[in-house]
């Protein structure tokens, strides 16, 4: 299958780190569904500046929703080979501040982050193997794997996606392959405007190996790489500057 004719979807990608990989893909010849949940004009405006892309507008965390946005996707461009779990929300919470985490809290981070990844992938699963080459890279975060984060609902919300990732790997082989991408701190329109934004940053400039905070186009790049490794599943790539490590 010719590059020219593969077809992803990213959710998420109005903004940050999702944007960055749309932006991505389309210059690797993929056609592109951009998807967001509220900001349309953002959205539609970053699958204006792909060669061939379209904007979907869907709540991910909304099961109904996620699965019209994949059979939106596929009726749109009648195939669909990369499905890329991007969208994800947190709350900013103190790890020792158990109080603040009410149960509201948690169904939201997870409903999103977890549930909605499953609904999505479940939906798109059909298309992927269909694809011949069909492939689904989630985007967790250092935080499921180091006890960091902006909340606790919100790191295990991402361990729980790497799990997934792994058994998810193992259930729909060999037509379908699922990896993902463990971020560090990557400056986006989500950290950039918070207030610890910059302690962090400070820290992973003098703490990590690669000495710099990430950029959106570090994770696209990681993503390129997975999407193309054909020999590689059930696989967590750190694009954390060696965060992982101290
Ligand atoms: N930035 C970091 O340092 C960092 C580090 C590790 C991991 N990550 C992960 O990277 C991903 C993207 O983060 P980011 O920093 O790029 O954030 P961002 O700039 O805030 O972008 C988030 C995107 O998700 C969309 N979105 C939010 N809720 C949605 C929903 N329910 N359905 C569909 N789309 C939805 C947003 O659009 P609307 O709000 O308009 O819907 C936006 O397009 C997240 O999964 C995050 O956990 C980020």
């Amino acid at each position: 299958m010719s590059a020219e004719t593969r077809v992803a979807l990213v959710t998420g990608s109005s903004s940050g780190i999702g944007a960055a990989i749309a932006l991505r893909l389309g210059a690797e010849g993929i056609r592109v569904v951009v998807n967001s949940a509220r900001s349309v004009e953002a959205g539609e405006k970053v699958a204006a500046a792909l060669p061939d892309a379209v904007y979907i507008r869907a709540d991910v965390s909304v099961p109904v929703q996620a699965r019209e946005l994949v059979e939106a996707s596929v009726a749109h461009f009648g195939r669909l080979d990369l499905l890329v779990n991007n969208a994800g929300v947190t709350r900013v919470i103190p790890h020792a501040d158990l109080a603040a985490v009410t149960p509201e809290v948690w169904r939201e981070i997870l409903g999103l982050n977890v549930l909605g990844t499953w609904q999505t992938t479940v939906a798109a699963v059909p298309h992927l193997i269909a694809s011949g080459d069909g492939a689904v890279i989630n985007i967790s975060s250092v935080a499921g794997r180091r006890a960091v984060g902006s909340s606790i609902p919100y790191a295990v919300s991402k361990a729980a996606i790497e799990h997934m990732t792994v058994l998810l790997a193992g259930a729909v082989g060999p037509h379908v392959r699922v990896n993902a991408v463990a971020p560090g701190l990557i400056a986006t329109p989500w950290t950039r405007d918070s207030d610890f934004f910059a302690p962090i940053a400070e820290k992973v400039r003098q703490s990590t190996p690669l000495g710099r905070v990430g950029l959106p186009e570090d994770v696209a790049e990681a993503v390129i790489g997975l999407a193309n490794a054909a020999y590689t599943t059930g696989h967590v790539l750190s694009v954390d500057g060696g965060a992982h490590l101290i």
